[in-house]
């Protein structure tokens, strides 16, 4: 069986079938030529290097009401705020002096004309006071095109928007099946952010009620075939005062979504080898060294929470959010030995895009002058 695991991995593009028999492998032996196979193929491509993002969560009100999340607008018991701008303006000159080259905006789902001018403000504060050196991703949900080309133009680089999962069928049972919650704008908004000249990330939960291996492999084949340039994607965690609760006793016990979050990285590392995975928060709420092992199986980005403590309790996705009090990580000298541990360096100073999307800019150029 070994051998088979061996021989599979030899390959740089997977099949669906070979990504469910990837994914199903269940002894310890296993996992770890799958993780160690996945190692190797980060430190050639993107070497054993990682990128910080400082995450800023901006705001947690939100419109929408997905099943799953903690901050859902239907979850009466959440206390909402929005960060001031001296608030913002504050994490994003620490994360300027402490080096991180690059910032995460991420905000629960909200829309309208007020909200479009007060990211688009944000981001031009944000670059007048660190003199334009930190790279900005924003994490604001679906929008209209106009509204990203906006804030492509003030400033921000790169977006992130997970599918949460490629099954429509799983969708609808984890988000309301109305207009404001339509798989297909999800898809829509994912392409014109591409066409907007973002970097596009997106991701899923790994793990969800109902969800299988075979779900699995078809996200991985999604985030091929939308030949995206970053992910960020996790176990699913269930959350008390959401509705999906309910199918808790549904769920893989947590050591068994943690693994399949690690192989999940892994195997999109090997199939994709030049673009951005994040470790993350979630992986490092089921096990306390989620993040070194995340980076260890292919990640390459961690993002260290910036968010003000005082907030942080009214941000909480799912239950038992590490680093509720302080993240440990914010201090940058621990945070640097315990990447340095591992055999890895972290990139100060450094914007740390997607080597997967530069190279598609390089390629559509010379296509273009050859023309
Ligand atoms: N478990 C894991 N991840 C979650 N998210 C939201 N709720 C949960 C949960 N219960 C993730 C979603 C969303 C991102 C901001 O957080 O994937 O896109
Ligand atoms: Fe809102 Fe995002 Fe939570 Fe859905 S996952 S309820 S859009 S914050």
């Amino acid at each position: 069986m070994s051998q088979r695991i061996t021989a599979l991995l030899e390959k740089h593009h997977h099949s669906k079938d070979e990504l469910v028999e990837l994914l199903s492998v269940q002894s310890d032996q296993e996992i770890a030529l799958i993780l160690d196979k996945a190692l190797q193929k980060k430190a050639s491509a993107v070497g054993r290097k990682v990128y910080l993002r400082g995450l800023i969560e901006l705001s947690n009100i939100c419109s929408k009401n997905c099943y799953y999340c903690g901050i859902r607008a239907g979850n009466k018991n959440v206390e909402r705020y929005t960060l001031s701008d001296e608030e913002v303006l504050s994490c994003a000159d620490f994360a300027w002096k402490q080096g991180f080259g690059s910032l995460v905006i991420q905000t629960g789902e909200q829309s309208g004309q007020a909200f479009a001018d007060h990211i688009e403000r944000l981001l031009n504060k944000i670059h007048e006071q660190t003199n334009s050196e930190l790279t900005i991703t924003l994490s604001c949900g679906e929008q209209p095109e106009e509204v990203y080309r906006r804030w492509k133009q003030a400033g921000a680089d790169r977006y992130l928007l997970r599918i949460e999962t490629t099954n429509k069928e799983l969708y609808y049972k984890i988000h309301p099946n109305d207009k404001n919650h339509a798989w297909e704008n999800r898809i829509e908004s994912l392409e014109n952010l591409r066409k907007t000249g973002f970097q596009v990330g997106t991701g899923v939960m790994i793990g969800l009620p109902g969800q299988t291996l075979e779900d699995l492999a078809d996200d991985l084949i999604f985030f091929r075939s939308l030949d995206i340039d970053m992910v960020g994607m996790g176990p699913y965690i269930e959350h008390a005062e959401t509705p999906l609760f309910a199918n808790v006793h549904e769920l893989w016990p947590a050591p068994e979504r943690f693994r399949k979050g690690l192989l999940m990285i892994a195997l999109l590392r090997l199939n994709m080898s030049l673009i951005n995975i994040a470790a993350s928060t979630a992986l490092e709420t089921l096990d306390p060294l989620g993040r070194q092992k995340g980076i260890l199986a292919g990640a390459n980005v961690v993002m260290p929470n910036l968010t003000p403590v005082s907030n942080r309790k009214n941000y909480q996705l799912y239950n038992n959010k590490p680093n509720l009090d302080k993240d440990a990580s914010l201090s940058t000298v621990t945070l640097n030995q315990v990447i340095s541990s591992i055999g890895e360096t972290i990139c100060f100073n450094q914007p740390g895009d997607s080597k997967h999307f530069l190279k598609r800019v390089a390629d559509n150029q010379e296509n273009f002058s050859a023309k």
